[in-house]
């Protein structure tokens, strides 16, 4: 009879305690025991502090993207991807001047970004750079004019974030985060297993209302007359029938007046100049 007042009284201290905690309790025939463990600090793997943190720097960052005229869709897309918590790889395909190399140079302005020029690029000299430096974002302009034994290098690091090197029968490996935001005229000139790691996006070329939007957008910033814009953007569509803004820009610093955008589009008509820089 004392041994079960005892017992009772042991019973109501501890759920008492056990109660104030808020953790469940769970009860068997022989023992009473509280789950979970004071020893194990609480880890917060989802902080949301953070997370809005993010955000709201990020979504700032539209700006970086202001040189490029149009394109909505693509620039929310990278927005999205850099404020992802894991690396997302964005590949742009598509015909000359449609702006890809500028897409990277404005993604160049991201902290820790580093701007890789493929038609011009060394493997050891890239290992080298990510191993020394804290790299987030790899742009890569032209990169299916890396060799294809050399592209072999992203394929480890866009799948599992691993880089590793051997030299000199010494390896060395680190693991990264890292996205790759990548260009290229014809991405089928990277090897499969590469391209199936990009989201691959391919550019259209311009309408005309979009050629002449954007070559007013970039040809006003440097003061050029309205007049001689639409007169250079009908004859560069029209008369040379290309849709190269490249072709607009040299046109219109050059030209002073219409008469100067007509004798220019005859020298491109007469020596075909158009086909050997578009
Ligand atoms: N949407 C655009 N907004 C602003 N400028 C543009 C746009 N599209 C093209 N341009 C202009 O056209 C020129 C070429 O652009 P860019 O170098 O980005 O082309 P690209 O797609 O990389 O071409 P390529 O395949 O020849 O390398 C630049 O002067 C750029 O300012
Ligand atoms: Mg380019």
């Amino acid at each position: 009879m004392k041994q079960n007042i005892l017992n009772n009284l042991i019973y109501q201290v501890f759920t008492k305690t056990i109660k104030k905690t808020n953790l469940p309790i769970v009860f068997n025939k022989t023992r009473l025991k509280q789950t979970g463990s004071f020893n194990n600090p609480y880890i917060n793997h989802y902080d949301i502090t953070k997370k809005n943190d993010i955000n709201k720097s990020d979504s700032n960052k539209i700006e970086i993207f202001n040189d490029i005229v149009g394109y909505d869709d693509i620039k929310r897309l990278f927005l999205m991807a850099i404020n992802s918590f894991e690396p997302i790889h964005i590949a742009l395909a598509g015909p000359p001047a449609s702006a890809k190399t500028i897409f990277m140079k404005c993604l160049l302005s991201l902290p820790h970004s580093y701007f890789v020029d493929g038609s011009n690029m060394s493997k050891p000299g890239l290992i080298d750079y990510i191993f020394n430096n804290k790299i987030k974002y790899l742009l890569i302009d032209e990169i299916d004019k890396i060799p294809p034994k050399d592209q072999t290098v992203f394929l480890n690091l866009m799948e599992t974030g691993i880089v590793s090197e051997t030299k000199y029968n010494k390896t060395r490996k680190m693991e990264t985060k890292i996205s790759i935001f990548a260009t290229g005229n014809d991405l089928s000139k990277i090897i499969h297993p590469l391209r199936s790691r990009f989201l691959s996006l391919i550019l259209k070329g311009y309408s005309y209302d979009e050629f002449h939007q954007i070559v007013t957008k970039l040809l006003s910033k440097k003061s050029i007359n309205q007049k001689i814009i639409d007169e250079v953007v009908y004859a560069v569509w029209y008369n040379i029938k290309s849709k190269n803004i490249r072709d607009c820009l040299k046109i219109a610093q050059m030209a002073k007046s219409a008469d100067d955008v007509l004798f220019l589009v005859e020298i491109y008509e007469k020596y075909n100049i158009k086909k050997r820089i578009n």
